[in-house]
């Protein structure tokens, strides 16, 4: 099974990727950590990329398809994209990409969450710098103020998780990503999931719309 799990930031693409990654045995391919790593490696990517992320604004389309075709020549099937595509010309070009590595995406599952949901999400979560084990300061934090329950790193608030950037994210997602659920709803991919409930039962919705 591939799939597509997309939405608006906060939406819980990333923590339903993980427990998807944990229980089935899929890898998780996430355009934003992959550009989170290649800013940490000051590699000419990071390089190019961080000042996008840094003002909520999409990375451009040629870099971030370049990177996710390198991973497709690594992994085979049984994949999650966390956050790709998120343009219309984005998945055009995941199309060519599927069909030169022979694969095929079985769902594009969007998750639905209001507006005042995921300003609280997002201004909330707090992520390890070691390990990147994603909390929220109300809904999961950790045993220790700012330290990692898994690793014992750093906890600390994502430079785009800052209110006058959560904002410019959230008009980007409208204006490029939202034209993607029609455009999955004429290739017939699309699945809709309320992503507004806790997180095991948006991971049962998941897995329901998976096997319809
Ligand atoms: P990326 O890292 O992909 O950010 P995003 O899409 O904005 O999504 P988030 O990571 O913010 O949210 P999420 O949906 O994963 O939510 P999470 O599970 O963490 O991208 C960052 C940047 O990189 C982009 O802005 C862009 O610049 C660039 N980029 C990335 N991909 C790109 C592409 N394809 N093209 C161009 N540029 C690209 O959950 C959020 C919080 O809510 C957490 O605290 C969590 O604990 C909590 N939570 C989650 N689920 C629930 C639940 N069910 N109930 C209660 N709380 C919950």
């Amino acid at each position: 099974m591939n799939l597509i799990l997309f939405g608006a930031p906060g939406a819980g693409k990333g923590t339903q990727s993980n427990l998807l990654v944990k229980r089935d045995q899929l890898h998780q391919i996430s355009t934003g950590d992959l550009l989170r790593s290649a800013i940490k490696n000051e590699s000419q990517l990071g390089l190019k990329a961080k000042g996008f992320i840094d003002k909520g604004e999409l990375v451009p389309d040629e870099l971030v398809i370049g990177m996710v075709k390198e991973v497709f020549a690594l992994h085979g099937n049984g994949f999650i994209l966390d956050g790709f595509p998120r343009t219309v010309n984005q998945a055009a070009a995941l199309e060519v990409l599927l069909k030169e590595f022979h694969l095929v995406v079985n769902k594009a599952i969007f998750l639905e969450v209001p507006y005042k949901t995921l300003l609280t999400r997002l201004s909330g979560r707090r992520v390890c710098k070691s390990c990147g084990t994603v909390y929220h300061i109300s809904s999961k934090p950790t045993s220790i103020e700012s330290v990692c329950d898994e690793c014992g790193g750093n906890v600390v608030q994502r430079n785009d998780d800052k209110e006058e950037v959560i904002a410019n994210r959230l008009k980007t997602y409208e204006e490029f990503t939202i034209p993607l659920k029609k455009y999955f709803k004429q290739t017939g991919q699309y699945a809709e999931v309320n992503g507004d409930q806790d997180e095991e039962s948006v991971y049962m919705s998941i897995k329901s719309s998976m096997n319809l």
